[in-house]
């Protein structure tokens, strides 16, 4: 099978045409199975089928891990548990680390609070044979930052499902070696938004777990391309890459989006969020910003594109 390529078919079909143990780094973001509204495959099995589903393709990809690779699953509240214990129980895997990502910019949620967090599991074949490279993935301390907050909207946003108002205010928190991340989910205005995949994850998040457990020239795997975010900060940062995407459409558009970047290119997003965002004392109030043509159309693009990511619960 050619690596440096995406491949546009079934994972599982895929992985199977792949030998044992030749994969450094693989990450893989499924459909949660929530209903979202992909353009070919179907996001809402009854749950065994899911599950079973889920225990078929992580049983390939682990069987296609090195001894000392390392596995990265995102996952979404329902199925977090099962997948979990799947992973280690019936796969052997170790657990790690248990990263939860937290994120600015989801989608509003009436009658419960806004989640705005996905389960990162990091898992590994070998406890003790891993690659793990800490110095590739440090970032400035958030005990850098000036805090304060008399500016706040008077009347106020529900709180989203982790309990914070914005990480950027925390004078302690989210330090760079905690296993809470916050990356804004890439939203409707970003310069990064390729715009045609709701689930697009940001390359920075995708930047520190490709950094951290891979070694330039290593083989990264990510079997749902989706927008092919890992699979182009895979090409960046100069490691082989492999996937797999069951949309025609989706798949040419990763095609393109991995034949117009170059490796060493930057990855796009801000490298530290925390210090690239103005502190709440220090951000721009409403009544102090004329609105301009530009920004409302772009606003309402937003909407529309929120709206479409709209899932059931939600
Ligand atoms: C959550 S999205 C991945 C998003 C991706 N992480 C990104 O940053 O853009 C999941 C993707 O898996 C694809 N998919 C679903 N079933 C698949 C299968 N059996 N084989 C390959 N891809 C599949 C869907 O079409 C969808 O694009």
């Amino acid at each position: 099978m050619q690596i440096n390529m995406l491949h546009n078919g079934d994972c599982i079909a895929g992985l199977k045409q792949l030998n044992d143990g030749v994969v450094d780094l693989a990450f893989a973001d499924p459909p949660f199975n929530i209903g979202y509204d992909y353009d070919v495959y179907h996001d809402k099995l009854e749950s065994e089928n899911y599950l079973a589903w889920s225990r078929d393709w992580t049983a390939e990809v682990v069987r296609v891990l090195k001894p000392n690779g390392t596995f990265w699953l995102a996952i979404g509240d329902e199925y977090a548990a099962e997948l979990k214990i799947m992973l280690q129980r019936q796969h052997g895997l170790t657990c790690r680390s248990w990263v939860v990502w937290y994120y600015t910019f989801g989608v509003n949620c009436k009658y419960k609070f806004s989640r705005s967090h996905a389960h990162l599991f990091h898992m590994v074949k070998n406890a003790n044979d891993l690659t793990f490279n800490v110095e590739a993935i440090r970032v400035p301390s958030a005990r850098q930052l000036v805090y304060g907050d008399r500016r706040a909207n008077p009347t106020g946003r529900l709180p989203d499902d982790t309990w914070i108002l914005r990480p950027q205010d925390l004078p302690d928190g989210f330090q760079a070696d905690e296993d809470t991340w916050y990356f804004p989910r890439v939203c409707g205005t970003f310069k990064e938004r390729a715009g045609w995949h709701g689930c697009q994850m940001p390359e920075q998040l995708l930047g520190r777990i490709i950094r951290a457990c891979s070694n330039e020239g290593d083989l990264v795997l990510d079997p749902f391309g989706g927008s092919g975010t890992t699979l182009a900060v895979a090409k960046k940062l100069g490691r082989k890459y492999l996937g797999f995407e069951l949309s025609a459409e989706y798949s040419q558009r990763i095609k393109d989006r991995l034949d117009s970047i170059n490796v060493g290119d930057p990855l796009d997003g801000a490298p530290e969020p925390l210090a690239s965002a103005p502190t709440t004392a220090n951000g721009r109030r409403v009544d102090e910003v004329k609105p301009k043509k530009r920004f409302v159309r772009a606003k309402k693009k937003e909407e529309i594109a929120d709206s479409e990511a709209s899932l059931p619960g939600f």
